[in-house]
């Protein structure tokens, strides 16, 4: 089987394979994010950037817990003019790279996608969903309306595809998606981190400076897989699930339940180079099962039978 097996077509969208870095957990600079590219990454998604320089939280921002972590970053990033510099040194490359945004409400939004939108990236992710960080985060993501006005300004300021991420702390997941399909987003990318709030013995007291943080890492796998799942219950647009993927048995799980692509964001942390292998294991899982092509694969836990049953058969 050819690596042509594992291609992703999402929309417009077009992606070598479906292992993808997810955004920000390795900071701002590009230069990580090209590396993912080069270990095999079939897209890259960078640190949210907003329109504005950002320092962040003090430290400690991020606290280690069984099967993940906490962090609490606080969206440190270089702003939206430093970054654009930043992407006009890779002009012309066409690299698979996802360019993240956040801001405050829409119009924020609508600014910060104008002064990067004339870059070579491939699609723009809107982080709707920090769950740590007031005003930007959350307060949006859990908001079907403001989510819509988000889509909607931004879809105006860029021909490029639109991908919404979604939060896993809110009831109202299918309803904030709705909004931001109904407003044009292209996609959806399911799901940011899981508010937490970590307590030190020692100290007696919050183990990170900001208190809040968000929980990832394979702890937070079955919820952001019940997110995917309820998604492609509703949706048809393409899904890119996010969540506690550190083996290619994870990412077929993400798959089954409609993700058309994973990303990977915790496990990269301490094995950068895993997208090969992730891929590889993809691959073979299709050729024992007698699967064509991964898109075949895709949504098979909403149907009846065991992946690979009547799987390329004729009638
Ligand atoms: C240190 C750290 C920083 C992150 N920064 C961002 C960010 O800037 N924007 C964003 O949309 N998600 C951010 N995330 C969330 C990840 O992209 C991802 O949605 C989440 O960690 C779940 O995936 P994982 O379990 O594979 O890490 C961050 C996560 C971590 C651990």
């Amino acid at each position: 089987m050819s690596v042509e097996a594992i291609a992703v077509k999402m929309g417009r969208l077009q992606l070598a394979n479906p292992a993808v870095l997810a955004s920000g957990v390795h900071g701002s600079s590009l230069s990580k994010v090209l590396d993912a590219i080069r270990f095999g990454a079939g897209g890259a998604v960078t640190k949210s950037i907003g329109p504005r320089p950002r320092e962040g939280n003090r430290e400690p921002t991020l606290v280690e817990v069984d099967s993940g972590m906490v962090n609490a970053a606080g969206l440190p990033n270089p702003g939206a003019e430093r970054f654009a510099e930043e992407l006009r040194a890779v002009r012309g490359k066409r690299l698979p790279i996802l360019v993240s945004i956040f801001g405050a409400d829409e119009e924020e939004f609508q600014g910060v996608a104008r002064a990067l939108d004339d870059n070579d990236f491939i699609a723009f992710e809107l982080n709707l969903s920090c769950p740590h960080v007031a005003g930007v985060g959350t307060e949006i993501g859990h908001d079907p309306e403001l989510v819509g006005k988000v889509v909607k300004s931004v879809k105006r300021a860029t021909g490029k595809p639109v991908f919404a991420k979604l939060s896993p702390n809110t009831e109202r997941l299918v309803e904030v998606a709705r909004a931001a399909v109904d407003a044009g987003a292209d996609g959806l990318t399911a799901v940011n981190t899981i508010r937490a709030f970590p307590i030190d013995v020692e100290t007696g007291r919050q183990a990170l400076s900001n208190g809040f943080g968000g929980l990832s890492g394979g702890a937070i796998r079955p919820v952001a897989l019940r997110c995917v799942y309820e998604l492609r219950e509703e949706f048809e647009v393409p899904i890119m699930g996010c969540g506690g993927v550190s083996s290619w048995e994870h990412a077929i799980q993400f798959f089954l339940a409609g993700a058309d692509a994973v990303q990977i964001g915790t496990a990269t942390i301490t094995k950068f180079a895993m997208f090969n292998e992730l891929n590889l294991g993809i691959i073979s899982y299709l050729e024992r099962k007698g699967i064509p092509r991964l898109d075949e694969l895709v949504g098979a836990a909403h149907r009846s039978g065991a992946p690979g049953d009547g799987v390329g058969e004729a009638g």
